[in-house]
């Protein structure tokens, strides 16, 4: 590859987020381009390989197909759910390729060395998706931390707010509802990013102890309503009032089509009456939202951490509010910032005693896109700045503040397993049990 190339790319995984990361090669010609699909689904590949104009040749059914090629590329884009993250990127490291990785890299502890030290083996780069360190509201944030403006950080509240129809869509209903069904609790599968942009935004401060509590409030058999059906457009005559109805979340509104409709794929585009007849049948996402087995999954988590500065990071997951929102609020020992990603707004303070208020301050606003994961555009632009980056990368640039190797996204991850193992233990846990003792 020389400069004036465009990084060439095979697509593992031809699902919703390989496709919006490969559609900067249709923007970026220059940059990217992709040359490869693999995918076990003939449906996805054959349209993958349609949109990116991949030869026949170069459509694989596996990876250990594509990999019994001669390395034909600079990179790999692995797109695959959470559970096959380890397994698929290791036969395509030791293959000599670079990877662009989705979070959760990894779903245990064990996975995370394993990938860890294939790394290291291959001498390979991998740069995990996280996204919103790419997006101008958290890398704005960034830049405050870093200029000393609100001093050393004394505490750092997150909070996620996954509104009600999301997280029916996704962790309910969808291929996020279990443990057993994609290998990741929510916190990891939904969270990993916010628990990432904490401990980005604390820049090397060591995560020490953490302590969780969390659970399903709302979902399960014994929290059905008295008489709902089994589907919503088939036997249900609370359907009209229910807030997850799936005619007025999927076929009144156009949302989450990228999920709702995948049964529908292939087929040209689905009428309205197709739509209805899945729905009615073996579409899951037609199905009550009180009869799936989540498996002890939660629909809400707090998590508390302890640094090693003695700084305090608190962090909720809050399932089922009306609207999606990230609120951060920072308080350092000169300032403090507070803001919602959603608003694309902040404001800081910073200590003033001889004024009326005791404080200055000064808002910004800054005008990202909200937090929908669209087709393109997504994550209020990171998702295309962070292939940008990874191309920059790939072409032998060194890492910028926002990339997330795998050596960078590891504590983060490391924090999510032991938080979930504290929730479901009722603890407090040392990050490193081999370095840490609980006083
Ligand atoms: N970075 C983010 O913000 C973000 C947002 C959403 C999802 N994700 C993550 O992205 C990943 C993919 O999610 P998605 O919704 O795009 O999934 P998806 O189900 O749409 O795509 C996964 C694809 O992998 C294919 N596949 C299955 N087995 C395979 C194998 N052995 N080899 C190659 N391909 C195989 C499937 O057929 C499918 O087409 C997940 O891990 C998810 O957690 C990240």
């Amino acid at each position: 590859m020389t400069a004036s190339e465009p990084v060439s790319v095979v697509l593992v995984g031809a699902g919703n987020r390989a496709d919006v990361y490969s559609r900067v090669s249709l923007t970026h010609p220059d940059k990217l381009k992709i040359v490869g699909v693999v995918d076990p689904d003939p449906v996805r590949r054959g349209i993958m390989a349609e949109r990116y104009r991949v030869p026949d040749e170069f459509c694989f059914e596996s990876v250990g197909d594509f990999i019994s090629r001669p390395k034909f590329a600079d990179a790999a884009i692995n797109g695959t759910m959470d559970s096959l993250h380890v397994k698929t990127s290791i036969p395509i490291l030791d293959a000599g390729y670079d990877l662009l990785l989705e979070k959760p890299f990894a779903v245990n502890e064990g996975e995370m060395n394993a990938l860890l030290d294939a790394a290291a083996r291959t001498r390979r780069r991998v740069v995990v998706c996280h996204v919103l360190r790419y997006t101008d509201f958290y890398r704005a944030i960034r830049d405050h931390v870093d200029s000393g403006i609100l001093g050393d950080i004394i505490t750092i509240e997150m909070c996620e707010h996954v509104n009600y129809h999301h997280l029916a869509v996704s962790y309910v209903r969808g291929k996020w509802r279990s443990e057993a069904l994609c290998g990741a609790p929510m916190l990891l599968a939904k969270s990993c990013h916010d628990i990432d942009i904490m401990l980005w935004l604390l820049r090397g401060d060591a995560p020490l102890y953490v302590s969780s509590f969390g659970g399903d409030y709302r979902f399960g058999a014994e929290r059905k309503p008295a008489g709902a059906g089994t589907r919503c457009l088939c036997d249900c005559p609370l359907e009209e009032e229910c807030i997850f109805s799936s005619r007025a979340n999927y076929l009144d509104a156009v949302r989450w089509t990228q999920y709702v409709w995948k049964p529908l794929e292939g087929a040209g585009e689905p009428t309205y009456e197709d739509k209805v007849r899945s729905l009615m049948t073996d579409n899951q996402y037609g199905r009550c939202v009180w009869d799936f087995d989540r498996g002890g999954n939660v629909d809400r988590q707090s998590v508390m951490i302890r640094f090693s500065s003695g700084a305090l990071g608190t962090f909720s997951m809050i399932g089922g509010s009306a609207k999606s929102e990230r609120n951060i609020h920072i308080v350092g020992t000169k300032g403090e910032l507070k803001g919602t990603f959603e608003d694309s707004r902040y404001v800081i303070r910073t200590m003033s005693p001889h004024t009326k208020a005791g404080f200055c301050e000064r808002a910004y606003d800054l005008s990202v896109g909200g937090d929908m994961i669209g087709a393109s555009g997504g994550h209020g632009g990171g998702d295309e700045h962070l292939v940008l980056d990874f191309v920059d990368y790939i072409r032998g640039g060194s890492p910028s503040v926002s990339c997330a190797t795998l050596a960078d996204s590891m504590m983060s991850h490391k924090t999510v397993f032991r938080a979930e193992q504290a929730r479901r233990s009722n603890s407090v846990l040392p990050i490193d049990p081999a370095k840490e003792e609980i006083p």
